[in-house]
């Protein structure tokens, strides 16, 4: 539900309103908050307003010169109806419903500068972490308890000194963050599995399913996704593997990136989808939007969890069944964990072929494993030689992904998949292999993804097609 702000400066008359629909905003003089006031009166971040139905609380977060409601000054906080002025400077404040009608103007944005929080519903309750969502060279952030608080800096895992108050402390800020998101967070359902605005990442799970405290991990969503050329230059990939990997996109072959936890999947995703060719229809299927394809013609779902009465579940799988019938010319599905694994395999075995998707799995071989375990779950009275033939001929590329001890993420496999063996398993070729030569005096993992000579089985056809630049290195391999 949306409100406006009115605002009138009492210094020179001037009226103007602003249109929010966020419960929780921030008054101040700097442009990080909504409501900014251009004035020394006012402190950098003076005031928190809550909005709850037509109650409004108001919060004085310490400034200097304190907010005035009623001829007094408030203390700390104070309980508002809609229509009710407060005053913080020289600025009178009234927060009134959508419908009101007034004829001050819409302050110019320009006027406003009014930068984007990310981050303002949750920062109010991660005070002990606050700066750590400011920095940029923070990738995550892990709280085991609320005394043991972790991040990820440039791929490395360090402890910090901070902590939260108490794990009650700990437990009301998650509660409090579920519920600024629209989420419920309580004994009864003590997992937590949302999105900023940002696109970051927060999962937690309090007890009595967490065991020993309660765990919030905030997957920060990197401003500027990676690209093909970042991950180049990181040494994760090299610009051969990448000419390889795009040839697989242009034939249309099926690519699963596998790999561990944190391994890098999501991102390597993103970037091999970009290599899709212009023009065609893409589909993107997830659990929790996090790819960010730069695709003209691009559709994008995201899956919906049930709601507190268990209606309303919309799962990948059953978005999948509705994409099939949208004409997709490629299907992009973020993480294959359940049901959808079949189908998958069967939409990619009937004509929807270059289709991509990540699965968490420790090599390519389990890579296979993890799929035919995912696709048992999905109830299907198949006997295994057929699951397996289904996978072995859906899977045509895997592109697996590894985190090192340096905290690096590289390729160390590209394998194709071949036909089963006569005994049923499952038959792969590498045609790439992270060949480790040692490490650095620094520590940093020295190597190189080198090509292993193995011919992809359908250079043939590639050729033929004229998908292979003439003088390229795959034009060279006979
Ligand atoms: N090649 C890389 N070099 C450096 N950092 C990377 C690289 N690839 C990914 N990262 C960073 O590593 C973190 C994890 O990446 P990503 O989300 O892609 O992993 P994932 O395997 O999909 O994780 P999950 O298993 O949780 O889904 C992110 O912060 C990302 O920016
Ligand atoms: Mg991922």
């Amino acid at each position: 539900m949306g409100f406006k702000v009115l605002i009138k400066d009492l210094s020179n008359n001037k009226e103007w309103v602003k249109e929010l629909n966020q419960p929780i905003f921030f008054i101040g003089r700097v442009s990080s908050n909504e409501i900014s006031l251009n004035s020394p009166k006012v402190s950098s971040r003076h005031a928190r307003v809550m909005v709850r139905g037509d109650k409004v609380t108001i919060e004085d977060l310490k400034s200097t010169n304190g907010i005035l409601f009623n001829n007094a000054k408030i203390d700390r906080s104070a309980d508002l109806s809609f229509g009710d002025s407060f005053q913080i400077g020289d600025f009178v404040i009234t927060i009134v419903s959508e419908d009101f009608k007034t004829d001050a103007p819409q302050k110019e944005e320009e006027d406003v500068e009014f930068k984007f929080d990310p981050f303002a519903y949750v920062r109010p309750f991660l005070a002990p972490i606050n700066d750590f969502l400011e920095d940029a060279s923070i990738s995550e952030i892990m709280i085991n308890g609320h005394d043991k608080i972790y991040i990820e800096r440039k791929g490395k895992i360090e402890k910090t000194d901070r902590k939260f108050a108490s794990e009650k402390a700990l437990v009301a800020a998650v509660k409090n963050i579920a519920r600024a998101l629209g989420k419920e967070v309580s004994e009864v359902s003590p997992r937590l599995d949302a999105r900023l605005d940002d696109g970051s990442r927060v999962a937690a799970v309090i007890p009595p399913c967490a065991l020993t405290g309660t765990y919030v991990s905030i997957r920060k969503f990197s401003k500027k996704a990676l690209t093909l050329q970042d991950l180049i230059n990181f040494g994760a990939i090299t610009q051969d593997a990448i000419d390889f990997i795009e040839l697989c996109i242009l034939m249309k072959q099926n690519v699963i990136v596998s790999g561990g936890t944190g391994s890098g999947k999501t991102t390597l995703l993103n970037v091999l989808s970009s290599l899709i060719p212009d023009g065609e229809r893409i589909i993107v299927i997830e659990d929790t939007a996090e790819l960010q394809l730069q695709k003209e013609h691009i559709l994008r779902m995201e899956a919906k969890p049930a709601d507190k009465k268990g209606r309303g579940e919309v799962t990948i799988r059953d978005l999948l069944h509705s994409t099939l019938r949208m004409r997709p010319d490629r299907i992009v599905i973020g993480e294959i964990r359940g049901g959808e694994a079949f189908d998958l395999l069967q939409a990619m075995n009937t004509g929807h072929g270059g289709s991509m998707s990540t699965i968490h799995s420790n090599s390519p071989f389990d890579t296979l494993s993890r799929l035919e375990n995912t696709t048992l779950q999905s109830g299907i009275q198949l006997p295994l030689k057929a699951i397996r033939e289904q996978i072995s001929s859906a899977i045509n590329i895997i592109v697996h992904t590894k985190r090192f001890e340096d905290g690096s993420r590289k390729v160390n496999f590209i394998s194709e998949v071949l036909d089963l063996k006569p005994d049923m398993s499952y038959n792969l070729q590498h045609i790439y292999v992270f060949e480790r030569t040692g490490k650095d005096e620094s520590g940093k993992v020295l190597g190189h993804l080198k090509f292993t000579g193995n011919v992809p089985t359908f250079l043939d056809e590639a050729k033929k097609a004229g998908f292979i630049k003439k003088g390229s290195f795959l034009d060279t391999i006979k």
